[in-house]
Order: structure tokens, then C-alpha cells, then sequence
């Protein structure tokens, strides 16, 4: 890859590991981040430009608190200690790390040295954000004191000479007012990074990759019509054209009109693209079947027999192609196991394939740099936009037995919910929302007759990593004419509500 500009964060454990690399790639600088305990072999082989020490939960004073070879700060090459990495940096090179009675949370006004590279540009005052009960004490020999608080005597220090620089508050987090230029500043001001990394650079080096790679080979993607996976399938084709076969899945349990739309988008960009309608296979299992998990199950085993009954009519198969994006393959520094996603929609690789590797061309992007690259790729935006949609699909939608008619209804319904939601300008600030066929029936009256129809759920959600996630404060008047429209253009729904539980305690799906 065309990384000439490289930074690594060292992860300690910290809640703010991914954000930090954002916001060093949010400079056009690309950056990478592991789990303390590899990244000094790492930062030996890869030479970055700039080390970046993330906090953690951790006291240095603790018996296992997170350790790495303290050679990393003899390499030359400049290193910011945040949080813990500030205390760990300064009890390794001979400070003093203590514990402050009280825990300083908050924003907090600093005095800054305005004369440091890192406060370049800055007011004598500013406004962070800090999270810690351990502070430093004392500084190591050759450092300087360049910011402090009225509670905090040293809220960021510095060695010019060795390049050595710490924070103890969090300049990644924006209330951290001008966090931003703090973090900018140690990129171009003491790292010397230019900023040359592009998502057009990315998605060029990343084409010769995988023509590299792939050679002459054939390689094989499951389509999902998924924001990850319609990238992968643009990225290789435009490396591999017809050397790349998509095969697109369709289990009938997708939205309205989804399956065409993934079609167009693919049928004639040069790759070769299935379209396997399979949704009587998938209907006739999911017969009669109410519970969740074994709806699951049952779509994801199925999935699989239909992928390898697809795999087994084309004749070689070299490469297996999959749409993992960062957040799936980053290690925590908290724990040693790897993190590792099982592929949500495939459910695993089907065995009959037999192939020589995997091609996984966005294992290094975060998610809002897919759809960036989408974009450059020339993706429809109702295909870079759209957002997570669970592999399953409708049938943990639509609560109890699936049916054809119920699922005719689920998608009329929720086509009016997402057009609604599109209009009112809020489909990229709401991060999932969608419509729910519950089992529930109840009595209404439309015109002058009694009717006992279903209810239909509506839920929305605002999150950032899907773990947990707060019910999105749709304004009244969008839901009103959602309401109306739904129980006027779709038959079989008499009443409406809308979902106001966060997750935890509910989740986000229904089922
Ligand atoms: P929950 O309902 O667990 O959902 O709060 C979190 C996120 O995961 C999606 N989801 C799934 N995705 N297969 C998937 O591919 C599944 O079985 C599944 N269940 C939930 C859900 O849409 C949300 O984005």
C-alpha cells in the first residue's frame, strides 16, 4: 500500500483507541493501531512517522498494568503519550506518578506554553477534556512543563530533544475545543506528515494490490447489497473485471425493491453478476417457524447450501472475497483475543470452494471511509448511503410465522417509513430505522366499518457501534404523516407505534 505516512497508535485499552485513529485520518494521514503488547514490533518493522500512546483503564501502579519495551522512546521517532500513555511515559523515564484523592472528570480550562509545536497557534487558555484520578507528579529529566490546571500540575509535558510529548487529557474527543489542532500540530509540526493520504490514492494502490495478488486468478464475492460488500465487489472489479463473480443471494426477505437496485448497480459494470432468486428455498424453511434464533439458523444454513449450489457451477475458483472493514479485525489492547466478526451475512465460507486465499480489500477502513470509497468508485448513493440491514433480513421483522402477504405488507410499509424519513432530511443523521410487523392484532374502525388488523411498530436509532443506541427523536409531524400514509397505502395495519427504548435494555431489532 502507498503508506508513506504512517502512524501508530499503541492501544492500551483505552475507550477512545478507533477514535484516535479517525482523527489522525481525518489529517489525510493514514494510521494504524494495535494492541500494546505487538505494536513495538510493529513500529520497528513499519518505521511510522509518529507513535501515538492511547489512555487505559489502568494505574501504572498495578501488577499488570500494560507494558512495552521502553526502546520505543529511543528510536527518534516522535511519540504522544495520552492519559495513561502520558503516566506511563513519565513513571518509565524516571518521573513521578501519583494518585490525586479526587478524580479530575471533565472540561477543564488549561494554562498552555503557546511557545510549544503542540500549542501552536492556541490561546494561553483552553478547554479540555479530562478523565483521570492518577496525575504526574513529577516530570522526567529533560522534559518541560507546557500546559497545567489548577488541580493538575502537569497537563501536558514535553521533550523537544527527544521528540517526547504527553497529554493527560484527551484531545481526541470534541470537547476538547481545539483537540483537533493539538492533534494536527504533532502531525505536521513534529512529525513532519504532509497529509498525502486520499481515499483516490487508497482506492489506486489498492487495485494494484489486488491485480498483484490475484494474477491471472479468479476470485468470488457474496453480494449482499451491503454498504461493505457493494464496495469490495466495485474495488476488485475495477482491478479484475470479469475475473470477479458476484454472486448476489436474493433469500426474499429483502425491502422493497433492494434486489433490483443491487442489480443495476452491478448487472453491467463488467463483473459477472448472479442474481440467484431463491426466496421460495428460503420461504418453504421458514414454514410455520416463530422463533427467532432458529429463523436465523435456518437463513444462514440456507444461505450457505444456496452459495456452494451457485460456487459449484463455475468452474475454478482461486480467491474468496470479503467486505471486512477495520472495526471487524482490530484488537482491543484490553484483552489478547482477536475481535474478530463473524461475517454477519455470509455466516461463514462454504466449503465446497476450494480456494488458494481471502481478498479483503477494506480490512483497513473504517466505516465512513467505505462510503467515501464507494463514492470515489462511482457507487449510486442509494447503495454508499444505505444503511445496515440485518443479514436475516425482514424475518426478524416480522414477529411469529413469516408469510408472502405479511411480507408484501412489511415492505410497502417500511418503503413509506425510509421515503418519509429521506424526506424529512434525516436518513443520514438517523442511523437505522425501519418497520416492524408485530403479531399483535387489535380492533379499529375505518369509514364506517370495524376492522382488527395489525399492529405496525416503527423504530429509528441514533449510535454510533450498534452496541448501544438511543431511540432517534423523529419530530411529530414526520411520524404523523408517516402514520397516515401508512394506514391509508397499505392494507392490513390499523395502528401505529413508534419504539422509544434505547439499547440497552431493548435491542434494535425486534427479534
Ligand atoms: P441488535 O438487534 O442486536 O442489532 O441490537 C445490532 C445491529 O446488528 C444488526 N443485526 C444483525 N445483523 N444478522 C446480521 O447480519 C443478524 O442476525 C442480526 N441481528 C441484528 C442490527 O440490524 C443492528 O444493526
Amino acid at each position: 500500500m502507498d503508506n508513506k505516512e504512517l502512524i501508530i497508535v499503541v492501544d492500551f485499552g483505552g475507550q477512545y483507541n478507533q477514535l484516535i485513529a479517525r482523527r489522525v485520518r481525518e489529517n489525510h494521514v493514514y494510521c494504524e493501531v494495535y494492541p500494546y503488547h505487538k505494536a513495538v514490533a510493529k513500529i520497528k518493522e513499519l518505521r511510522p512517522q509518529g507513535i501515538i500512546f492511547t489512555g487505559g483503564p489502568a494505574s501504572v501502579y498495578e501488577k499488570n498494568a500494560p507494558q512495552i519495551e521502553t526502546d520505543v522512546f529511543h528510536l527518534g521517532i516522535p511519540v504522544l503519550g495520552l492519559c495513561y500513555g502520558m503516566q506511563f511515559m513519565a513513571q518509565t523515564l524516571g518521573g513521578k506518578v501519583e494518585s490525586a484523592e479526587m478524580r479530575e472528570f471533565g472540561k477543564t480550562p488549561i494554562d498552555v506554553n503557546t511557545a510549544s509545536p503542540l500549542f501552536k497557534g492556541l490561546q494561553e487558555q483552553e478547554i479540555v477534556w479530562m478523565s483521570h484520578q492518577d496525575y504526574v507528579a513529577e516530570i522526567p529529566a529533560g522534559f518541560e512543563i507546557i500546559a497545567h490546571t489548577g488541580n493538575c500540575p502537569v497537563a501536558a509535558m514535553q521533550n523537544t530533544v527527544k521528540k517526547l510529548y504527553a497529554m493527560q487529557y484527551h484531545p481526541e474527543v470534541l470537547h476538547t475545543e481545539h483537540g483537533k489542532e493539538m492533534l494536527h500540530n504533532f502531525l505536521f509540526e513534529i512529525c513532519g506528515c504532509k497529509g498525502t493520504w486520499t481515499m483516490a490514492n487508497y482506492a489506486k494502490t489498492a487495485v494494484e494490490t489486488i491485480k498483484k495478488t490475484v494474477g491471472d486468478g479468479k476470485i468470488l464475492l457474496a453480494l449482499s447489497g451491503g454498504v461493505d460488500s457493494s464496495v469490495t465487489a466495485a474495488l476488485i472489479s475495477k482491478a479484475v473485471g470479469d475475473h470477479l463473480t458476484c454472486i448476489f443471494v436474493d433469500h426474499g426477505l429483502l425491502r422493497k425493491n433492494e434486489g433490483d437496485e443491487v442489480e443495476a448497480a452491478f448487472k453491467n459494470s463488467g463483473v459477472k453478476f448472479i442474481r440467484v432468486d431463491a426466496s421460495s428455498r428460503f420461504l418453504n424453511k421458514l414454514a410455520g417457524v416463530t422463533d427467532p434464533e432458529k429463523k436465523r439458523k435456518i437463513i444462514g444454513e440456507e444461505f450457505i447450501r444456496v452459495f456452494e449450489d451457485e460456487g459449484r457451477k463455475i468452474s475454478s475458483v482461486d480467491f474468496l472475497a470479503q467486505g471486512t472493514i477495520y472495526p471487524d479485525v482490530i484488537e482491543s489492547g484490553a484483552g489478547d483475543a482477536a475481535v474478530i466478526k463473524s461475517h454477519h451475512n455470509v455466516g461463514g465460507l462454504p466449503a465446497v470452494v476450494d480456494f488458494k486465499g481471502l481478498i479483503e480489500p477494506l480490512r483497513n477502513l473504517f466505516k465512513d471511509e467505505v462510503r467515501e470509497l464507494g463514492a470515489e468508485l462511482g457507487l449510486p448513493d442509494y447503495l454508499v448511503w444505505r444503511q445496515p440491514f440485518p443479514g436475516p433480513g425482514l424475518a426478524i421483522r416480522i414477529m411469529g410465522e413469516i408469510t408472502v402477504e405479511k411480507l408484501a405488507v412489511l415492505r410497502d410499509a417500511d418503503a413509506i417509513f425510509r421515503e418519509e424519513v429521506a424526506n424529512a432530511g434525516l436518513d443520514r443523521s438517523i442511523n437505522q430505522y425501519f418497520a416492524v410487523l408485530t403479531n399483535n392484532r387489535s380492533v379499529g374502525v375505518m369509514g364506517d366499518f370495524r376492522t382488527y388488523d395489525y399492529t405496525l411498530a416503527l423504530r429509528g436509532v441514533t449510535t454510533t457501534d450498534f452496541m448501544t443506541a438511543d431511540w432517534a427523536r423523529i419530530p411529530y409531524d414526520v411520524l404523523d404523516k408517516v402514520s397516515s400514509r401508512i394506514v391509508n397505502e397499505v392494507d392490513h395495519i390499523n395502528r401505529i407505534v413508534y419504539d422509544i427504548t434505547s439499547k440497552p435494555p431493548s435491542t434494535i431489532e425486534w427479534e
